[in-house]
């Protein structure tokens, strides 16, 4: 007979939930959810050994644990701490965490341009949500920021290393979903930097969701940069066959045309199914996929002040159960 794992309690912002030995406080916080749950720019859930870079996610830690209840003398990164049995964490109640969360913001755009008027990623970009949020509207820094030069890493990425805030997830994704890295982090502290081996071009098969890791608008998608404001754009859920893929993906739609294709995310923003670049890159024909419906996105985003209309002629290309039950939903 199996033995049951005993669970372990831990509060957080004085709500409390059970979780299996070995979760970090970070998903303990998520499985709670709301406000308690810390941001994360460099954790990556599907991504094995992300986070611990950023800083973003670091909490207070009031008990240790039912055996030692000992408050932790520093802050922790929620995202790589794992939960103790009786563990008293502070999030959005503490002081300390919310101070050094305005630091890490500061931190994060010591270097960072004010691009957001011409960032492809403005609407949906972390690091402009954690300056809401965290950061100040002046600036402290008087000396000159590091900068580079927009650079084409192959056909279909554009790097913009001066919003890069090297979080390394496009590094785990070329490692863990590729055959073949072409591209990694150079040098090291001030000087560290996302490049190419010699000037390679990244081109591997599910290269793409480099794309939709990156937090900040440093990798971009060039098959649909400045194509449109994604608030302007009404994302839908669709599939295709694909033989390399799943074929989920979200098609991000001005009028009937396709202006990207993007890989499906949770609420926390993290893919829940890679797509190739074959899907992403190439498949811009609305008549390739099947469309299933309007794409969920949470009402405090920029991009839900857009209401959905669907194009008259999508409803002819719905041929599925639950397409045609929206499209008679919407019409009511
Ligand atoms: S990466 Fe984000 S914060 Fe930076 S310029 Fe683009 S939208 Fe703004
Ligand atoms: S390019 Fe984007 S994903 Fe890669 S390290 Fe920089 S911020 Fe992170
Ligand atoms: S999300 Fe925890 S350190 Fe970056």
């Amino acid at each position: 007979m199996s033995e049951e794992i005993k669970k372990f309690k831990i509060t957080i912002d004085g709500q409390t939930t059970e979780v299996l030995p070995g979760t970090s406080i970070l998903e303990a916080a998520r499985q709670i959810g709301g406000k308690s749950v810390p941001p994360a720019m460099c954790y990556y859930k599907p991504l094995e050994n992300s986070g611990g870079r950023c800083r973003t996610c670091l909490v207070e830690v009031s008990k240790g644990s039912e055996a030692d209840s000992r408050p932790m003398p520093k802050l922790v990164a929620s995202c790589r701490t794992s939960v103790m049995d009786g563990m008293e964490v502070k999030n959005i109640t503490s002081e300390k965490t919310q101070e050094a969360r305005h630091a890490v913001t500061e931190f994060l755009l010591i270097n960072h341009p004010l691009d957001c008027p011409i960032c492809d990623q403005a609407g949906e970009c972390h690091l402009q949500d954690l300056s809401y949020e965290h950061g100040v509207e002046a600036t402290r820094t008087e000396f000159e920021r590091r900068t580079f030069e927009p650079e084409d890493i192959g056909p279909y990425i554009k790097l913009n290393m001066n919003r890069c805030i090297l979080c390394a997830r496009c590094v785990l994704v070329a490692n863990q979903l590729t055959d073949n890295r072409e591209h990694g982090i150079l040098f090291r502290g001030e000087h560290a930097e996302i490049s190419t081996n010699l000037n390679k071009a990244l081109e591997s098969d599910f290269i793409g969701n480099v794309i939709d890791v990156c937090p900040v608008g440093a990798l971009t998608d060039r098959t649909a940069r400045f194509a449109s404001r994604v608030w302007f754009t009404k994302p839908v859920n669709a599939s295709c066959e694909c033989d390399k893929c799943a074929g989920k993906a979200v098609l991000w739609m001005k009028g009937e045309e396709v202006i990207r294709v993007t890989a499906r995310k949770d609420q926390y923003d993290e893919v829940q199914d890679w797509i190739c670049n074959e899907c992403r890159f190439h498949k811009k024909d609305v008549k390739r996929w099947n469309i299933e419906g309007p794409r969920h996105i949470d009402r405090h985003s920029v991009i839900s002040l857009n209401h959905y209309q669907k194009p008259k002629n999508m409803i002819n290309l719905l041929d599925n159960a639950d397409a045609k039950e929206i499209s008679e939903k919407d019409e009511k």
